[in-house]
C-alpha cells in the first residue's frame, strides 16, 4: 500500500482487573454479534458460501454492484489501465483485473484505513502482483496525484461505486449501523475530519436543517434540526432513540425512514462526501485518455444530480463524446438477490478521442 502513511501503534496489553470473567459463549448457529460472525466467516468458508447462496452479504464482505453492466460500458480490454477510485473489498476490481490482463495495470484507491489492508492482501492472494495491481490510499480527489505518482498521463477507465462498503456499514464500531449499537462515529477515514457525535454537539439549529434537507432531502428538517443540534450523543443507538423522541407524532414504522435519513445525511456530512465527488468530477476528464470511458455507480439523489449534471455540461463541452441518455438500473433479479442494489444508479461518459 502506497500514498498516506498510516499510523500502526501496538495497542497496549493491561492485566486482568479481575480474577476470572466468564468467556462470553458463541453458540455457533445465527450469530447476532458483527463479531461473531465474522469470526466464523474468517474460519468456515464453506460458511460463506451458505451465506451467498441464501441472498445474504457474508458479514466482513461485499458484494459488487451491476458487474456486468459496469464491465459492458468500461470494456475493458488486455493491456489497459484502470483507475478504480472506490476499491471496497475489490470486487469491481477483481473483474475488471481479469479483463485487463495480460500487461493491463489497476490502480485502487480508497480513503478506509482499516478496509484497505485487507483488500489489497486479499488481491494479492488472488495473484494480483504489484505489476498489474497497487492500492493506494487517497481520496478520490487525490487521483490526478496518484496517476501522476505512477507516471501515468491518463486512464483507459476510471470507475467510482461511492458510498459506503457492507464492511463498513456491518461493522458496529465503526459507527454506521442503525441495527447494532456503536460509537457514533460513521467516518469513512477515522483519522481524518471528527465523528458525527463531535459534529453534532458542536452544529447549530439551522445549519443542521440545511443539511439534514440538502444531504437527505429530509422532510422533517426543521423539526430534527431544532432537536439534535446541540446534543451529546453518543452511540448509534441514542441518536436513533432521540430521532423517535423528536418525532412524536409519526408512526413508528415510519420513523426508521427518518432515521435513515438522518444518518445518510449526517454521513455525507462528516465525509465530506459532495465536495469529493465535485472535485472528482471536475478532474475526471484530465485523468482519463482521449476516448477514456468512466463509470458512476450513485445510491441517492444528490449524488445522481452531480454526476447526471457533469457528464451533461462534459458533453455540450465537447468533453464527452458520449454519455448514459438513461440511468441504468440493476436488473430485478439482482434486486432480490442483493438489496442495496435496488437505490444503485449507473451513468458512464466517454471522453472524445
Ligand atoms: C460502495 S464501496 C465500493 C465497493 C467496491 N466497488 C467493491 O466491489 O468492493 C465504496 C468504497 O469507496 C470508499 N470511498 C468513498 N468515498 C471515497 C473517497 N472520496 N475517496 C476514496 N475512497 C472513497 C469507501 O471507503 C468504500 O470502501
Amino acid at each position: 500500500m502506497t500514498d498516506e502513511t498510516v499510523s500502526n501503534a501496538p495497542a497496549t496489553d493491561s492485566a486482568p482487573a479481575t480474577p476470572h470473567k466468564r468467556r462470553v459463549r458463541y453458540s455457533g448457529r445465527n450469530p447476532r454479534r458483527f463479531e461473531d460472525k465474522y469470526k466464523e466467516h474468517k474460519r468456515d468458508t464453506a460458511t460463506i458460501a451458505k451465506v451467498l447462496a441464501s441472498g445474504k452479504t457474508p458479514a466482513g464482505t461485499h458484494r459488487p454492484i451491476m458487474v456486468a453492466e459496469i464491465l459492458q460500458v468500461l470494456a475493458p480490454q488486455p493491456g489497459e489501465i484502470a483507475a478504480d477510485c472506490t476499491l471496497g473489498y475489490g470486487g469491481h476490481a477483481q473483474e475488471i483485473l481479469v479483463k485487463i490482463s495480460p500487461d493491463g495495470k489497476l490502480l485502487g484507491l480508497d480513503h478506509d484505513p482499516i478496509e484497505l489492508p485487507k483488500t489489497e492482501a486479499r488481491l494479492r492472494a488472488l495473484g494480483f502482483d504489484a505489476s498489474v495491481f497497487t492500492a493506494h490510499r487517497s481520496n478520490f480527489a487525490g487521483l490526478p496525484q496518484v496517476l501522476a505518482a505512477n507516471e501515468i498521463s491518463g486512464a483507459d477507465m476510471i470507475l467510482a461505486d461511492l458510498g459506503v462498503s457492507s464492511m463498513q456499514i456491518d461493522d458496529p464500531a465503526r459507527g454506521f449501523s442503525v441495527k447494532q449499537d456503536g460509537p457514533l462515529d460513521m467516518r469513512m477515514n477515522p483519522q481524518r475530519g471528527q465523528p458525527v457525535s463531535a459534529f453534532l454537539e458542536k452544529a447549530k439549529p439551522d445549519a443542521l436543517a440545511r443539511i439534514l434537507m440538502g444531504n437527505a432531502d429530509e422532510p422533517k428538517a426543521v423539526q430534527l434540526g431544532a432537536a439534535l443540534a446541540g446534543k451529546k450523543f453518543t452511540t448509534t443507538h441514542e441518536l436513533a432513540d432521540a430521532i423517535r423522541a423528536a418525532l412524536p407524532l409519526v408512526a413508528k414504522e415510519d420513523c426508521h425512514l427518518h432515521i435513515r435519513r438522518v444518518f445518510q445525511a449526517l454521513r455525507i456530512a462528516v465525509n465530506d462526501e459532495f465536495s469529493a465527488l465535485e472535485t472528482l468530477l471536475r478532474i475526471l476528464p484530465a485523468a482519463l485518455k482521449p476516448g477514456g470511458r468512466v463509470a458512476i455507480l450513485t445510491f441517492h439523489s444528490g449524488e445522481d444530480r452531480r454526476v447526471k449534471k457533469a457528464f451533461i455540461e462534459g458533453r455540450q463541452g465537447g468533453i464527452y463524446s458520449e454519455i448514459a441518455d438513461e440511468v441504468i438500473r440493476a436488473t430485478p433479479e439482482e434486486r432480490n438477490f442483493n438489496p442495496r442494489s435496488v437505490s444503485a444508479k449507473l451513468r458512464w461518459a466517454k471522453r472524445t478521442a
